[in-house]
């Protein structure tokens, strides 16, 4: 038996308009592990600025994050939902964490490499340290499973290496202040469902993304109906009939990805999606998925927009998360302190 109990943690970036990809590869699975986990959803606005936010966007983005949460039926009565920077403790264990992290475990992150693209001498000091910053969000409440999109694998195997270090090098320390020497928990990335790399409806070879630059690319949280058919209309595909068994999508992005996409919406399987529309073509697909994405999209983005009409209501739930959330980020602290031997 672990000494920690489940507890799951995780976090959206409020750094432009919410996707399908968010929905599909996060926020739509928050909801059930709030049955059998205490919760803990985070809207990072300290990783929103390692690339510039201008400071109103930053707010509204913060809004709507938390509005999608609500929405989509995260309960902040029985869970925690709160935004980072109103929580302290972060900014100090992601400093302590830049501390543990080596320089070649940060440059191997592929996600930096992706952002910092030719630019890496001029981007800023914060992309770089992001996930450190990352693992502090997770251990600061010892969270033991993080749902997450694929994208956000290597981040959580950093984290799993910031943890373990941290055992390593205080090792001697954790147990002379009397606690396990496992001190933080290892946690586990829950990467699962049909739609866990939502890719962009132009080009199979590009994850579906809150920057890019097509909206046609891109079914944003906020789309209304119609816009959600049409793009789903002009989304790259291909000319075969869909195949009857999932093997048969193998090599075929698109359609592999409009077939996850309506599988992850309809909770269902891929599998249970070809059964009934193996040798259709998109011509008849495509219509029923749009049909499908109104009927599950339109009535959250109605909720979100009932949210984000009151933003005093919102920013109500964000201080009261933030206070729960602090009361078990400052024990951790203490703790790491002690360990680290800081003199409090
Ligand atoms: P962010 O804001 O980029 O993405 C939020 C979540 O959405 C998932 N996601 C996708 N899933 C499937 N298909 C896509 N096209 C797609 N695009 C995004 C991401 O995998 C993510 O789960 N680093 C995190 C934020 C973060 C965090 C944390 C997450 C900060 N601290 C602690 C978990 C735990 C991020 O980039 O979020």
């Amino acid at each position: 038996m672990s000494q920690f109990s489940p507890r799951v943690f995780s976090g959206i970036k409020p750094s432009g308009d919410l996707t399908l990809g968010n929905y599909l590869g996060a926020i739509k699975r928050f909801v059930p592990l709030q049955k059998t986990h205490a919760c803990i959803y985070c809207v990072v606005d300290l990783h929103a600025i390692t690339v510039w936010q201008d400071p109103k966007d930053l707010k509204q983005a913060t809004y709507e994050v938390a509005a999608a949460y609500l929405a989509a039926g995260v309960d902040p009565a029985q869970h925690i939902i709160f935004n980072q920077s109103q929580v302290l403790q972060h900014a100090e264990l992601g400093w302590i964490f830049n501390c543990v992290a080596r320089m070649g475990w940060m440059q191997r992150m592929t996600q930096f490499k992706d952002k910092a693209g030719k630019n890496a001498q001029n981007v800023s000091l914060g992309l770089f340290a992001y996930p450190s910053l990352m693992a502090a969000d997770i251990l600061l409440y010892k969270a033991t499973h993080v749902p997450v999109g694929e994208d956000q694998k290597q981040h959580l195997e950093l984290t799993r290496d910031i943890a373990q270090k941290f055992n390593n090098d205080f090792a001697s320390s954790i147990r002379s202040n009397g606690f396990d020497e496992n001190y933080f928990p290892m946690p586990e990335p829950v990467i699962a469902g049909p739609a866990t790399r939502v890719l962009s409806l132009r080009d199979g070879a590009k994850k579906m993304s809150k920057s890019d630059a097509s909206s046609m690319a891109t079914i944003y949280m906020l789309d209304d109906g119609d816009a959600i058919a049409k793009k789903i209309k002009k989304a790259k595909s291909d000319p075969e009939p869909l195949p009857g068994e999932v093997d048969g999508l193998e090599g075929r992005l698109e359609a592999a990805n409009l077939v996850g996409i309506y599988a992850a919406l309809s909770d269902t399987s891929p599998q249970d999606v070809l059964d009934q529309f193996g040798g259709q073509g998109f011509g008849a697909f495509k219509p029923a998925l749009a049909e499908v994405a109104v009927a599950q999209l339109a009535p959250i983005a109605e909720e979100m927009r009932r949210y984000l009409a009151q933003p005093d209501e919102i920013e109500r739930i964000l201080a009261e998360g933030a206070e729960r959330a602090s009361q078990i980020a400052s024990e951790t602290m203490k703790e790491v302190r002690d360990i680290v031997g800081f003199v409090s």
